[in-house]
């Protein structure tokens, strides 16, 4: 389904477009700035330097937080992910941003009875056996309302916001002009790659016809399973930009004080993740690329329940196969394989030298730190990366395939999701075995 197929996928005018534009780069600057001050005041104590970093990492966020609610769209997504790396994130935007995965300001609910109207054809209130007016979460692209259907079935509406397609697009289009401009300033790596990748998807996660199919094939996936859950899609009350599922009742998968007090062991929730994903990528090659904690449910069992389709991928079966082979290779620290399986993905560097490649399957193992623990140890990861750009600077990444992109954006909230739970999983116990039967 491509771009042309969501109707008024068109940016906004000019005039607004550059406004945002110039919202963003003056923020930006701004927290900027706040850093540098600090990092250049010499007479500041290492407390003191503590302190006022924190002060600033705080308003930083909160800062991130309004422009975020104000212009919406790809803000809301990039401050989700943010707040989703517990790995790496200061605390203070971890505190600040999570609140926009699930409780980003609502519509009024005259908006949402014009869109199920215009969709569905008729009143919420006729629809629906009882339909609440007060919408019970809210993210980025929609809101959700609790509902019960004529058959007394409880159900999750989950309503699209007038409007946030041409917000997209127009964010879509400013993040092209931003990416040409630092692939002129750093010329030796291109973001292009991740741009196309997100050109090509978030446009998809505007139809939920497309997002029902998605959520039925997951299930599939894990139907096997009694510890996966997937929202049923009732399909009589679904179209493009409202979807009607099965309402499911779970604690937010971050919220360890509800989980332990529930019962419920955050290492086996952080297990059954760990599996899904094996099973989504290495299995099926068909992958929920959205984990972030507000798309994740858990009840006790535990059973984990994945929400919010839209964003997913398919990747060809023989790149599947050759991203099995890596993962073996990164795991068992076999650097000849892990060159070949990266060439075999369609990486290629500046000069034949493979020590870069060797370098980045490497910084896999040693970005988790001494512990072993299964995330990026925050306190090892600059000197991972010195050492990794020292690297690349010196034989550039000069292809990194497309479909890698979702990959490592999973790959990156898992580690915050891993972190957030305190797993303690054995990467290379649960993971070995899915590869080496797919590879
Ligand atoms: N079937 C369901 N049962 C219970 N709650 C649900 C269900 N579906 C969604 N929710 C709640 O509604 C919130 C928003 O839904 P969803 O994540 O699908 O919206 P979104 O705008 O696509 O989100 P994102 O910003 O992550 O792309 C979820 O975080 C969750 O709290
Ligand atoms: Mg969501």
């Amino acid at each position: 389904m491509g771009a042309r197929d969501i109707g008024e996928f068109r940016p906004l005018p000019l005039p607004r477009r550059l406004g945002r534009f110039l919202r963003v780069a003056w923020n930006f600057v701004v927290i900027y700035l706040g850093y540098k001050r600090i990092q250049r005041n010499r007479r500041l104590t290492p407390e003191e330097r503590a302190a006022r970093y924190a002060q600033q990492h705080r308003r930083a966020a909160e800062r991130m937080y309004r422009l975020a609610v104000s212009l919406e769209g790809l803000l809301i997504k990039t401050c989700q992910f943010v707040s989703s790396r517990a790995d790496v994130a200061p605390p203070e935007y971890i505190a600040v941003l999570s609140r926009l995965q699930d409780q980003v300001p609502p519509r009024p609910f005259e908006q949402v009875r014009t869109v199920i109207q215009e969709e569905l054809g008729a009143d919420p209130h006729e629809l629906f056996l009882s339909f609440e007016e007060r919408p019970i979460a809210s993210a980025s692209l929609a809101q959700v309302h609790r509902a019960v259907t004529r058959e007394g079935e409880r159900v999750a509406v989950k309503v699209q916001y007038p409007g946030i397609a041409r917000v997209v697009a127009t964010d879509l289009q400013n993040l092209r002009l931003l990416v040409r401009i630092l692939a002129r300033l750093e010329p030796n790596f291109d973001f292009r790659v991740v741009l196309d990748e997100m050109a090509r998807y978030v446009p998809r996660e505007l139809d939920f016809v497309e997002e029902g199919k998605s959520a039925e094939r997951i299930a599939e996936i894990h139907a096997h399973r009694t510890d996966i859950r997937v929202p049923k899609v009732h399909w009589d009350l679904t179209s493009r930009r409202v979807i009607t599922l099965e309402y499911i009742d779970g604690i937010k998968i971050s919220d360890t004080a509800a989980l332990h007090a529930a019962g419920i062991d955050p290492n086996a929730v952080a297990l059954i993740m760990t599996e899904a994903y094996c099973e989504q990528i290495l299995v099926h090659g068909f992958f929920h690329a959205d984990p972030h904690p507000g798309n994740l449910l858990v009840q006790p069992g535990p059973v984990v329940v994945f929400l919010d389709f839209g964003m997913t991928k398919q990747l060809p079966d023989e790149f599947r196969r050759n991203y099995a082979r890596l993962t073996i290779a990164i795991l068992q620290q076999d650097e000849a394989a892990m060159v070949e399986a990266f060439r075999a993905l369609g990486f290629e560097t500046k000069y034949d030298d493979p020590a870069t490649l060797v370098a980045l399957g490497r910084s896999f193992f040693e970005v988790t730190g001494p512990d072993g623990r299964p995330y990026v140890d925050a306190d090892v990861m600059p000197e991972v990366n010195e050492r990794l750009s020292r690297i690349l600077h010196e034989n550039p990444v000069t292809r990194i395939p497309g479909d890698v992109v979702l990959i490592f954006r999973v790959l990156g909230l898992m580690s915050g999701l891993q972190k957030r739970l305190d797993s303690r999983v054995s990467m290379t116990e649960t993971i070995t075995p899915f590869a080496l039967r797919e590879a």
